[in-house]
């Protein structure tokens, strides 16, 4: 099966952007460890960066005739605005696991709101980097169910 995984605006600057709220790992050693672990179960992966909104809706429209089975997602701000990203979600019915390194309800009262939370499977935040090893725990046992 395939793995999805979307990942939204200035995350690109993981490392160095407020390392004491999102701490010092790269999004590059993130994914890199997304990916060795979810290939080494035997499945395939894709992952996308972007900082536009309209990128991860095109992408989300794609996963529907690109065999994914899942997808992971932290939306980061977009969590907190985009209707888009969650219609586009909504539309193609690919379950989703939401997934933020911060625990957004800990934090500004407009981070307390999720567009994507109530569609998702599941959400996973506040651990830092490990918020994305504990959701790729969570995916690959769903995608080893997955025909
Ligand atoms: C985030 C939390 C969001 O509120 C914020 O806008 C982000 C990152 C997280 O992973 O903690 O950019 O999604």
């Amino acid at each position: 099966a395939k793995l999805l995984v979307l990942h939204g605006p200035n995350l690109n600057l993981l490392g160095t952007r407020e390392p004491e709220v999102y701490g010092r790992a790269t999004l590059a050693d993130i994914d890199a460890d997304l990916r060795a672990r979810t290939l080494a179960a035997g499945h395939d992966f894709d992952s996308v960066q972007t900082n536009a909104e309209h990128v991860l809706v095109d992408r989300i429209q794609a996963a529907r005739g690109d065999g994914t089975a899942l997808i992971l997602i932290n939306p980061a701000a977009f969590t907190h605005t985009s209707v888009a990203i969650r219609d586009a979600l909504a539309a193609v019915a690919i379950p989703f696991i939401e997934v933020h390194l911060s625990n957004p309800h800990r934090r500004e009262p407009f981070r307390h709101t999720s567009y994507f939370s109530d569609l998702a499977v599941g959400v996973i935040c506040g651990f830092g980097a490990d918020s994305y090893r504990y959701a790729l725990d969570a995916a690959l046992a769903r995608l080893a169910d997955a025909p």
